[in-house]
């Protein structure tokens, strides 16, 4: 996987953004604005970029393209940096085109660099949705393990499948549920296994990571709460036939890995339940470096790391915290507040360089 860095960014007709040229740092680039100016929708050009998708849910062409602009035409125009040159890589979008071009040759699968979003009302989604737990795991997993994401994939395709012969019922699906259940049970402790084995690596880095930023002594851990976890394809197959009679009379499969839940514990104490905001939002900060890491760890690169405005519900020194932190990493980093009291702790960082934005315009930077 190559992660390069981005220096430069020219956006036409993508949201609000106007012409600009952005030219940003390899290290920490802070983005100002008052609200609604176009902070979050320059982090999403860079994250549509390099993700080839939206951080935003059910976002496509439709939305992203300018409203007011006359042009149908989405581009997004980039110079990434790879340590040793400079190259070109750009996109270009129409209702019904999507063409990437690599060094001006179209490139149709790799991406220069990846990038992690975090935003403000991840923290809270996390702590109190299973379903949002479970996404961003599959989600986060699918960035480092290709395998795991096409498993995923042909899974989810099954289980759909076994959902819909459910909801006809009767003896009449009976063997084509058996035949499903082959493939669900495969897929299952597949996925099963390295939702563990992925939690054993990223839990190395939670604990330390939160103290490398808050300077606080707490144990944190991520865990799988799965009835699955160490079973074999066979004893899952088994379990599935057994549930053959209740599924058919409640018309959907009640148990599997696509209802796993994923527990965060602090200091042996269920997060959401114990912690306060401020903590919890720690927490999940300390979570989400901590897989940025194991990163690096896994591709010897950092991802391109893009933080919006999260500044609520830490305090001044937690913020302050976060921001040291930032200084000491190499990753690059693109940080939005439209929160001037916090934008003066980012206003202080000597190496980073400062864009201010307004109505989708960049004023001026330094
Ligand atoms: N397709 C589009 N075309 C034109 N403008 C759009 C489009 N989509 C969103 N906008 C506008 O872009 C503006 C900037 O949105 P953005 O989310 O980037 O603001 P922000 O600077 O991050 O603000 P905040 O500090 O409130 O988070 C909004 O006013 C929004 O209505
Ligand atoms: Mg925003």
């Amino acid at each position: 996987m190559n992660c390069w860095k981005i220096k430069k960014l020219q956006t036409q007709n993508f949201r609000n953004l106007k012409n600009s040229i952005f030219d940003f740092s390899p290290s920490i680039n802070c983005i100002f604005g008052q609200n609604g100016n176009g902070k979050t929708n320059l982090l999403e050009a860079i994250f549509f970029l390099t993700n080839k998708k939206s951080f935003r849910k059910n976002t496509d062409y439709a939305q992203m393209i300018n409203i007011e602009g006359e042009n149908p035409e989405l581009i997004l125009q980039a110079v990434f940096d790879t340590n040793e040159e400079l190259l070109p890589y750009s996109l270009r979008m129409t209702e019904n085109l999507e063409e990437r071009f690599l060094n001006n040759k179209i490139e149709k699968s790799k991406t220069p660099s990846t990038s992690i979003f975090i935003n403000p009302f991840d923290s809270y989604q996390f702590h109190t949705s299973s379903t949002f737990r479970r996404q961003w795991l599959d989600s986060h997993i699918s960035i480092m393990d290709k395998e795991y994401k096409q498993v995923l994939g042909k899974f989810q395709k099954s289980m759909r499948f076994r959902n819909s012969l459910l909801s006809i019922g009767g003896r009449t699906v009976s063997a084509q549920l058996s035949a499903i259940d082959l493939q669900v049970s495969e897929y299952s402790a597949f996925l099963t296994r390295r939702r563990f084995e992925f939690l054993a690596s990223l839990n190395q880095f939670i604990t330390p990571t939160f103290k490398a930023i808050f300077a606080e002594e707490h144990a944190l851990e991520l865990t799988l709460d799965s009835l699955f976890i160490h079973w074999d394809e066979k004893r899952i197959y088994d379990f599935y036939r057994h549930q053959e009679n209740s599924d058919i009379k409640s018309q959907v499969t009640q148990v599997g890995i696509h209802r796993d839940d994923f527990i965060f514990s602090f200091d042996g104490l269920n997060a959401f339940e114990f912690c306060s905001l401020g903590q919890q939002k720690m927490a999940f900060l300390s979570l989400i470096f901590a897989y940025i890491e194991l990163f690096r760890y896994k591709f010897t690169s950092y991802p391109i790391v893009l933080i919006d405005d999260v500044s609520g519900e830490l305090d001044s020194l937690r913020w302050k915290n976060l921001i040291q932190y930032l200084e000491t990493k190499d990753f690059q980093v693109l940080i939005t507040t439209a929160n001037e009291n916090f934008g003066k702790e980012l206003e202080k960082i000597p190496a980073s360089r400062k864009f201010y934005i307004e109505h989708g315009s960049l004023k001026n930077h330094g």
